[in-house]
């Protein structure tokens, strides 16, 4: 068990991981969560892993898919590889699903293995649908075939919900995207997602991708993905001691985002930054625990958002 101070973080999240467990029992499907911001470097990537890390831990089964064709989620989640994975999403994306050859998510999901962003008590918890730099090519593809931005809609919801829910059924599912939102896999995570959580930094530089963002997310409401909505943001990379701009950028972002902005921000950490290097991480056992535990926290608070947007969609009849 983690020290006592962690003790605070790890079981407010196991509680509202459980609550959350039980409301995704009864609407029958996890929820569909796309990590997405325009601005690039601002720690999408280092995110995803981290939450779903910090998910898994405490017992949520989490299906993280990299969308990204950097592949660095696939990276952090299977550090030490000596080339990247293949079959990966692209060739998901490309399959004849009706020919001899199909290939199906369960062809492609990875375990996750334990001891690098997570400790043991993660085993079995957490998958990821990788992606490899093959990825890229496929952007004519896609653009130029008649279901290009809804193949990622399908593969999620008809065969690793629908069909997979006999065999394995997920919690929650995590889409790690590319900055940029105008690319193809961008734009097939925002129509294949329930919700968009969008991490942020305070620095003045990256404010104006909020815009950006909120006005990308406005076009796939409009027509292709109704329901969706920013269920939160997290303010990443915050340093209180860099003064003044730090905390006016902090404010910015609440005045964009309004209440939607979760507390604590993530501070700008070394132990964050070498996570994936390192093969270790901010949750795993011997890191420093204050931060582990504002990590937990924000992930609470996260998680509280959006089970009150499923609970806001199933009083609507909506899931
Ligand atoms: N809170 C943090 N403290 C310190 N370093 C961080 C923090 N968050 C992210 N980083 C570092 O910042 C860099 C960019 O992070 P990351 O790759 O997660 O961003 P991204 O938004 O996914 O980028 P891209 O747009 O390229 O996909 C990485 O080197 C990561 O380790
Ligand atoms: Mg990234």
């Amino acid at each position: 068990m983690p020290a006592s101070k962690e003790v605070n973080g790890f079981e407010a999240l196991f509680k509202v991981a459980k609550n959350y467990q039980k409301k995704v029992k009864t609407t029958g499907n996890g929820a569909v969560i796309v990590i997405a911001n325009e601005k690039g470097g601002i720690g999408k990537s280092t995110i995803t892993a981290l939450m779903a890390a910090a998910l898994a831990e405490v017992g949520l089964k989490v299906l993280v898919v990299d969308l990204d064709p950097q592949s660095s989620v696939t990276q952090m989640l299977l550090p030490n590889l000596e080339k990247l994975p293949s079959p990966a999403i692209g060739d998901l994306l490309t399959t004849d699903f009706d020919g001899d050859n199909a290939l199906f998510p369960a062809d492609v999901i990875q375990p996750v293995p334990a001891g690098t962003v997570y400790n043991n008590e993660a085993l079995g918890q957490l998958f990821l649908l990788p992606s490899n730099p093959q990825l890229g090519k496929l952007n004519n593809y896609l653009a130029t075939n008649i279901n290009g931005r809804q193949i990622l809609k399908f593969i999620i919801k008809e065969l690793v919900i629908e069909e997979g829910a006999l065999v394995n059924e997920y919690d929650l599912i995590l889409i790690d995207t590319p900055s940029q939102l105008d690319s193809i896999f961008a734009e097939s995570a925002l129509i294949a997602g329930d919700m968009v959580l969008m991490p942020t930094t305070p620095r003045p530089v990256d404010q104006w991708a909020i815009a950006q963002t909120i006005q990308k997310i406005r076009e796939a409401k409009r027509v292709a993905n109704r329901g969706l909505e920013i269920v939160a943001a997290v303010v990443n990379m915050y340093d209180p001691r860099s003064g003044l701009v730090e905390s006016e950028g902090l404010e910015a972002v609440k005045a964009a985002l309004g209440d939607r902005v979760v507390e604590p921000p993530i501070r700008s950490l070394k132990t964050i930054a070498n996570s994936p290097a390192k093969s270790t991480s901010l949750l795993t056992t011997g890191q420093a625990q204050k931060p582990a535990d504002d990590f937990r926290q924000t992930t609470t608070e996260v998680m509280s958002r959006i089970l009150a947007r499923l609970d806001q969609l199933s009083s609507k009849g909506g899931r």
